[in-house]
């Protein structure tokens, strides 16, 4: 028997928040582009538009049918997992995907408005073309996960380290600044989730939505390499120690909030699923020593140690000041770009997805 799960059992997400921030503007009057991989990827953003409205919305999502199977859930393979009741474990495995669900929804916002400050931000004007086709593909994000956390009723609110994380990036006056924290760092990281989430689900509907925006999020990771690599290379060694602060400073963020599960959306999870804090703290520890939590299932990727590291460093965004801050905060500096080539889109249907896969 399914869980009756009801809207009113989540944390209130508030409705808005408003800050002053320094933004940067560039006009530019010389309307031809500096970097001629661009014009490539303006292209293959125009020629790979589509619209979300016309996914199979219809779609029944059964409630007793996890979204996350089992099979390919962490969680699942705890032995304390295995222990709670039938209905605990339908309770939790609902509220922990609806809780990633919910953050995927507030990323893509907090992707629109820095895909807008590029836009902004940025001199070059072809760079400027390629922002804006990002900032319509984030406002497809933000539309079709909105829809899906609408459709399964279960809302959680940003967590803190994400929305610092964002908040940090868009409050830089330096759009190379937010394309790091954006394009690099937040979209490595988004980029990973999607591609694990593709994985994990058999739901329709959620596998052709994520099929989808992982299109699109390959090529903003490339938009994050090809356009920043060479402005990176050509700037001076203090502006470039400059970026390479902040691209740390934000990995810490991060990595700092990874390290900090029990956030209030978590324990409202455990909560309505019956579950005491320690006692899930303690299954968690029990699990790690087991090696349960080490490996990731197959297929899926580590975001920050197969996509952001190898992102920083192939742009000369990791100094040898830096990677002595990285290793002293016991963060591996993994110059490896096999995943990261794998997934980035150098050729609009050569990601990690085949383009006949494709829900449109
Ligand atoms: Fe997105
Ligand atoms: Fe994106």
């Amino acid at each position: 028997m399914a869980a009756v799960v009801k809207e009113s059992s989540a944390p209130t997400v508030p409705k808005s928040e408003t800050y002053e921030a320094l933004m940067q503007v560039a006009w530019n009057f010389d309307y031809e582009g500096e970097v001629a991989k661009l014009d490539d990827l303006y292209n293959r953003a125009k020629e790979n538009q589509w619209n979300a409205a016309e996914l199979a919305w219809d779609t029944h999502i059964d409630p007793s049918n996890p979204i996350i199977a089992p099979e390919h859930s962490q969680y699942a393979q705890m032995p304390f997992f295995q222990k709670l009741s039938p209905s605990q474990q339908e309770t939790f495995s609902a509220h922990s995907t609806a809780q990633m669900l919910s953050q995927f929804l507030h990323g893509e916002q907090g992707a629109l408005l820095t895909a807008a400050t590029v836009t902004h931000g940025v001199p070059d004007m072809k760079a400027k073309y390629y922002a804006a086709t990002q900032t319509i593909d984030e406002a497809r994000h933000v539309e079709a996960y909105d829809r899906y956390v609408n459709k399964i009723a279960i809302h959680y609110p940003m967590v803190p380290w994400l929305k610092l994380l964002i908040d940090t990036t868009l409050r830089t006056n330096n759009f190379c600044k937010v394309m790091i924290g954006m394009n690099m760092i937040i979209e490595g990281l988004a980029l990973g989730a999607f591609n694990n989430m593709y994985k994990q689900t058999e739901e329709p509907l959620l596998k052709s939505i994520t099929f989808n925006v992982m299109r699109d999020e390959s090529r903003h990771v490339s938009f994050g390499h090809v356009f920043l690599a060479p402005t990176v290379a050509a700037m001076h060694a203090d502006d470039r120690e400059d970026l390479a602060q902040f691209a740390f400073d934000a990995v810490k963020i991060l990595v700092e909030g990874q390290q900090q599960p029990m956030e209030a959306g978590f324990l409202k999870v455990l909560e309505v699923s019956g579950i005491d804090p320690q006692d899930f703290a303690a299954g968690l520890k029990e699990a790690a020593e087991m090696g349960i939590m080490r490996d990731l299932p197959p297929g899926q990727i580590h975001s920050l140690n197969d996509l952001m590291m190898p992102a920083l460093v192939r742009a000369g965004l990791v100094t040898p000041r830096s990677k002595e801050l990285f290793e002293a905060a016991g963060i591996p500096v993994n110059a490896d770009l096999s995943v990261l080539e794998a997934m980035e889109d150098t050729k609009s249907d050569a990601n990690v997805l085949n383009a006949e896969q494709a829900a449109y």
